[in-house]
């Protein structure tokens, strides 16, 4: 038997869209007390309304120091303390080798795997105090090779790395480190970079369907049940779950 939600105060990063909105509603059903955060205020807003009495929204990006401490600050508020840090905030960013723009690494690098280091760091004091855990978002990116997508793989592949050199560090001090490693589930995260419009998305999400195990693209909420295993399960750390479909099997009937 996990660990109960009932009142446990969460801070989903990237909580005004896709998969972190749909671990903001999943926690806050199970009675959980989450504060979502992002940058654009009306995301955080609509969501944190619809989510209810147990969410609150705090508005700020993972990248500035600033914004982390009140996000933590928030949270702390909210909840009464901090005994998780989910860290779904990420985005994708793609192109030839070549072609890649230095600062677009940079800042790719700084929101998908240096802003939740920081973050975490800056959340440890509360998580220790209640043995708690953090969850970092990988990718199926790193379990298939994408042509063109190397800066959006490498930050995940760190994140999966972090996981365990992290897990190592901080289970002596009763903090637990999770990953999910998800497969394709059709949100905004290529749209937001600029790389299709919605109707695209999709129909390349169901196309991408096909190369799944199961047959199908996931739902947030699926990736969602995997992110509260991780929370509760009291005797998992270093663990990267993979949430995928079967995507990342390469499945091939050649
Ligand atoms: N969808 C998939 O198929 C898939 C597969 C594997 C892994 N993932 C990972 O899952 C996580 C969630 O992505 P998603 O698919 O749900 O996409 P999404 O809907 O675009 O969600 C990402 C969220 O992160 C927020 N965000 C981005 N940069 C931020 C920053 N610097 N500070 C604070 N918030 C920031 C965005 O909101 P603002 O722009 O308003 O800040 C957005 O709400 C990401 O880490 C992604 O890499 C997704």
């Amino acid at each position: 038997m996990g660990r109960s939600l009932e009142g446990m105060p969460v801070l989903v990063t990237g909580g005004g869209s896709g998969l972190g909105e749909a671990v903001v509603y999943r926690l806050v059903k199970a009675g959980a007390k989450v504060t979502l955060a992002g940058r654009r205020a009306e995301k955080v807003e609509a969501v944190a309304r619809r989510a209810g009495a147990g969410a609150c929204g705090v508005v700020g990006d993972v990248t500035v120091a600033d914004d982390r401490e009140r996000m933590v600050a928030r949270a702390v508020e909210h909840g009464g303390g901090l005994e998780a840090v989910v860290h779904a905030a990420g985005n994708m960013y793609r192109g030839a080798l070549e072609e890649l723009d230095e600062q677009a690494l940079h800042d790719v690098f700084a929101s998908n795997t240096i802003g939740p280091m920081m973050l975490t760091a800056l959340a440890l004091p509360h998580l220790r105090e209640r043995s708690g855990a953090v969850v970092f978002f990988g990718s199926v990116h790193t379990q298939r090779a994408f042509p063109g997508a190397s800066p959006y793989a490498a930050t995940k592949g760190a994140l999966e790395t972090l996981t365990g050199v992290l897990a190592a560090e901080l289970g002596p001090q009763g903090v637990r480190v999770g990953c999910v490693r998800p497969g394709g589930v059709l949100t905004e995260l290529n749209q937001r970079a600029g790389l299709m419009d919605d109707a695209t998305a999709a129909d390349r999400m169901r196309e991408l369907g096909a190369a799944h195990a199961l047959g199908r693209a996931g739902t947030p909420d699926e990736v969602a049940e995997a992110v509260e295993y991780l929370i509760t399960a009291e005797w998992a750390t270093g663990a990267v779950l993979t949430i995928d479909g079967g995507l990342g099997l390469g499945v091939t009937n050649a």
